[in-house]
């Protein structure tokens, strides 16, 4: 019912509630922090803030480092970061001095406080990378200091945020802040007493009685964004293997580079032997034919015959082309 409500009613909130633009009318009385969301409403448009005198003026200061598109406007200068010792309100309306103990501050903006001196506030190093502050911290709408020990008195701040999603469907989402020491203990609400936070695996309720900040079926575990944690043995491992690995794969590659050249080396072994057994067939068969035809040109010489000349004359041509042959064989 009330989800229904809100869904038909707020766009004519919306439209009976159109902002002031810049140097247009307001009134200060109207600053204020949505019920529901809690974020700062005002007359004035995203470019403007309220001054005392009722008119929209240009944003002083901002906080955001970065901005987004529809707010940057030609017409409208970037309005300026803080500097340090200072912060810019809600409204905008111009950089302030950080405020001290017990001085007003507004929701959710510890970074109005001013830091407690160097060494003062114990803030236990988270050992799960969860943002911490400097000890400072506002409560309540005051500045302290985050320094309440185990066992002693704290107090406690409970801000329920309701937002929208885009179907209408609503959501909550409870803060429940504390001025025990970061990173040591949690404000009981029930006793406002600081109980030590709980370690991994112990039983709990909420995420902010694990010192993980993370409370998941009843036990304090590990959470998921923390960064891993390496040993140096698993660094030492790690590069051992890889060098072992590199080696062995240098030598498989030297043997059968090895392995390799010896198959090479014994085709051409072979490849030699066969060459010079070919060599000497044809000497041989060159010193055979040279010796016949010796004889052919004797018996020509001696009786005239006129056939053993023809054959001579065969032999010769034959041997000439035997050595054309051998030389093109050698050269290839
Ligand atoms: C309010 O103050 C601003 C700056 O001092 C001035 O420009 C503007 O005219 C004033 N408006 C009224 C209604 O007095
Ligand atoms: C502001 O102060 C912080 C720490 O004190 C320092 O790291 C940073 O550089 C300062 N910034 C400027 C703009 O002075
Ligand atoms: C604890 O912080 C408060 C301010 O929030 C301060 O007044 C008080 O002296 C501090 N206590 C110790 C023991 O430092
Ligand atoms: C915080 O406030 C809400 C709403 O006011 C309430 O329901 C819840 O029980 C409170 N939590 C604690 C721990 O007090």
């Amino acid at each position: 019912m009330v989800l229904y409500h809100i869904l038909f009613i707020s766009p004519l909130i919306c439209l009976a509630w159109a902002r002031s633009a810049l140097y247009g009318a307001c009134d200060v009385k109207n600053n204020h922090l949505d019920v529901n969301t809690k974020a700062f409403v005002t007359d004035c448009d995203s470019f403007g803030y309220c001054s005392i005198n009722g008119t929209c003026l240009p944003r002083q200061c901002r906080r955001d480092e970065y901005i987004l598109s529809s707010l940057l406007n030609t017409d409208t200068p970037i309005p300026p970061l803080c500097p340090n010792g200072t912060f810019c309100p809600d409204d905008a309306s111009g950089c302030l001095p950080l405020v001290g103990v017990d001085g007003e501050c507004q929701l959710n903006r510890d970074d109005e406080c001013a830091s407690p001196p160097e060494g003062l506030v114990f803030v236990v190093p988270s050992l799960y990378d969860e943002p911490e502050g400097d000890g400072s911290i506002c409560l309540l709408g005051r500045c302290m200091w985050s320094n309440a020990t185990l066992g002693q008195m704290c107090l406690v701040e409970n801000t329920t945020y309701i937002g929208y999603d885009p179907s209408g469907m609503s959501f909550t989402n409870t803060v429940i802040r504390d001025n025990c020491i970061q990173g040591q203990g949690y404000c009981d609400t029930g006793s406002n007493t600081c109980f030590p936070l709980l370690d991994i695996n112990e039983g709990c309720i909420t995420d902010r009685q694990c010192l993980s900040y993370n409370c998941e079926r009843g036990y304090c575990t590990v959470p998921p964004e923390s960064a891993i944690k390496v040993g140096k043995w698993v660094y030492a491992l790690t590069g051992v293997s890889i060098g072992l690995g590199m080696a062995g794969v240098l030598s498989i590659l030297l043997l059968m580079h090895r392995r390799a050249q010896k198959t090479r080396r014994i085709m051409l072994e072979e490849y030699y032997r066969e060459q010079v057994g070919y060599r000497n067939s044809i000497i041989s068969f060159h010193s055979a034919l040279s010796h016949q035809q010796e004889k052919h040109y004797d018996l020509y010489t001696k009786e005239g015959s006129s056939v053993a000349r023809a054959k001579a004359q065969e032999i010769e041509r034959t041997l000439s082309n035997l050595s054309e042959i051998t030389l093109v064989n050698s050269r290839r």
